[in-house]
């Protein structure tokens, strides 16, 4: 099973397409039915375009419908389930880790990247050109490093921003000598063929007018399907008819029964079938392909509870992994210092902590994956801890004294001080301490964190 980061920019309106669908969402659905799935809803990359609040909100919320409705459509609910779907807006580690890959960034990078210079092409000058454009493949690239996904299933027309992805990935890990960033691979399928518009002539794109929608009403989908391109040398539907470059068949060719779409043929050829009866039957086609999809869609648009519940999950399960990512860059780069962290005085009599430093401490969920008396000490026991950091961290807690022994804490999960100044034990480093809280005969009782995730910050 391997990992896949995808997202989508809420540009347009928002809504989606059979060319979108035939070009991107369709590959992305058959690889989420067997891997790891993230998916996310690109809005601080829709503010490059769109500046005006309407719009873009009614664009976020038809992407993250259409979205949804057409992964609910296509896939089982377990497999839907257990897809990642978040908004890139509500992770903060997004902004926060391509304002980190900035300075580790050449300009001329970012020149040679392709939107940049179509935008130039265009009379705009450069120095009119919005900063956020510009580094558009650098928000890009922290939205796919953070997740350190194996693949990233894109359109042909992202492949450049996957390449300066793996390029700031790997100045990233030279720089601070340490495979911080895993370098992506793209996803491209070869056989995806930008699927051609109505029209016959464009790529279909919602800014041209060219598309087939997948959403619309049955009214508006009719419509456009009567209005697609066929053969304009055919005056009549006795007259016999071409099949190439008549967007019908080609669409025919994806979403028709392929039998029922082989006679037609032969009867367009030979003129024994209207192009009316033919697009009737796209129509159907259509309706029948989308079906489940335009089902989930009025279910997920009548409830919005459900909704913002997938968005919020979404949220917290991108959330852990990001913030993994950024612990890391935090300690490599060195933007963690000893002065954020929150240093334990002992206090003068008894074990416990005031109100003002209990309020400064983090505390997390910990795993402990390995418990071992300390050699040399009568006191210490040690604590291999995973917090949700690449690297576990060693704690030690001095308890034997109280009777417990490193099986009460081997394999179960606890809460911890995690915000601590290290400490020197014997010759290593405590890289924080289990919490404990007051028992019988003040003997130390630590908390169980049985069924939380495993990082989670409890405050
Ligand atoms: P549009 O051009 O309609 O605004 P987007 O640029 O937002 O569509 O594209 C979203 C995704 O769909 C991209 O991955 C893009 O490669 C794919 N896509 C868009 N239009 C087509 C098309 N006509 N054929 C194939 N793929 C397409
Ligand atoms: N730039 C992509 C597009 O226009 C959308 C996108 C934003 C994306 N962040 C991403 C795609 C991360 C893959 C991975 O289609």
């Amino acid at each position: 099973m391997k990992r896949l980061l995808s997202g989508i920019t809420p540009s347009g309106d928002g809504s989606l397409h059979i060319g979108n669908y035939l070009g991107a969402v369709r590959q992305f659905i058959e690889l989420a039915k067997s891997n790891e799935t993230y998916l996310m809803v690109a809005d601080l990359h829709g503010l490059t375009t769109i500046q005006d609040k309407k719009q873009l909100q009614h664009n976020i919320e038809t992407l993250v419908l259409n979205e949804l409705a057409l992964l609910r459509g296509f896939l089982t609910e377990e497999q839907f389930r257990s897809i990642v779907f978040f908004r890139q807006s509500d992770v903060p580690m997004h902004t926060e880790c391509q304002s980190v890959l900035n300075n580790v960034t050449p300009l001329g990078l970012l020149k040679r990247a392709h939107a940049y210079k179509d935008k130039l092409q265009k009379d705009v000058m450069e120095d009119d050109i919005n900063v956020g454009l510009f580094s558009y493949p650098m928000l890009m690239a922290a939205d796919i490093l953070l997740y350190r996904p194996d693949l990233v299933p894109v359109g042909k027309d992202q492949k450049q921003h996957i390449e300066i992805t793996r390029d700031i990935a790997g100045r990233f890990n030279r720089i601070y000598k340490k495979d911080v960033f895993r370098l992506p691979d793209g996803y491209i399928p070869d056989e995806v063929a930008v699927v051609m518009g109505t029209d016959g002539k464009r790529k279909m794109s919602k800014s041209l007018g060219n598309v087939i929608s997948i959403f619309e009403s049955e009214d508006v989908i009719r419509k456009q399907v009567m209005g697609t391109y066929t053969d304009p040398t055919r005056g009549h539907a006795t007259d016999p008819g071409h099949i190439e470059g008549n967007m019908v068949f080609a669409y025919l060719d994806f979403f028709g029964d392929p039998v029922r779409v082989k006679s037609l043929k032969d009867d367009y050829r030979a003129g024994s079938v209207s192009d009316v009866e033919v697009k009737e039957y796209l129509f159907d086609s259509l309706m029948t392909f989308f079906g489940a999809a335009r089902t989930a869609y009025d279910e997920l648009k009548n409830n919005p509870g459900m909704v913002k519940d997938i968005l919020s999950r979404g949220q917290a399960a991108a959330m852990q992994v990001a913030t993994r990512t950024m612990t890391d860059v935090r300690l490599v780069t060195g933007i963690t210092t000893q002065y954020s962290f929150f240093q334990y005085q002992k206090p003068e009599s008894g074990s416990s902590v005031s109100i003002d430093e209990f309020a400064r401490m983090e505390i997390r969920v910990g795993h402990v994956t390995e418990a071992k008396n300390k050699e040399g000490s009568d006191k210490l026991i040690r604590l291999v801890v995973d917090i949700g950091e690449t690297v576990p961290r060693i704690v030690f807690t001095g308890v034997r004294g109280f009777g417990y022994t490193p099986e009460d804490f081997s394999g179960k999960k606890f809460l911890f001080i995690t915000n601590l100044m290290y400490r020197k034990m014997m010759g290593e480093e405590s890289q924080g301490m289990i919490l404990a809280v007051d028992g019988a005969d003040n003997r130390p009782q630590f908390i169980s964190a049985e069924g939380m995730p495993i990082g989670s910050k409890i405050r």
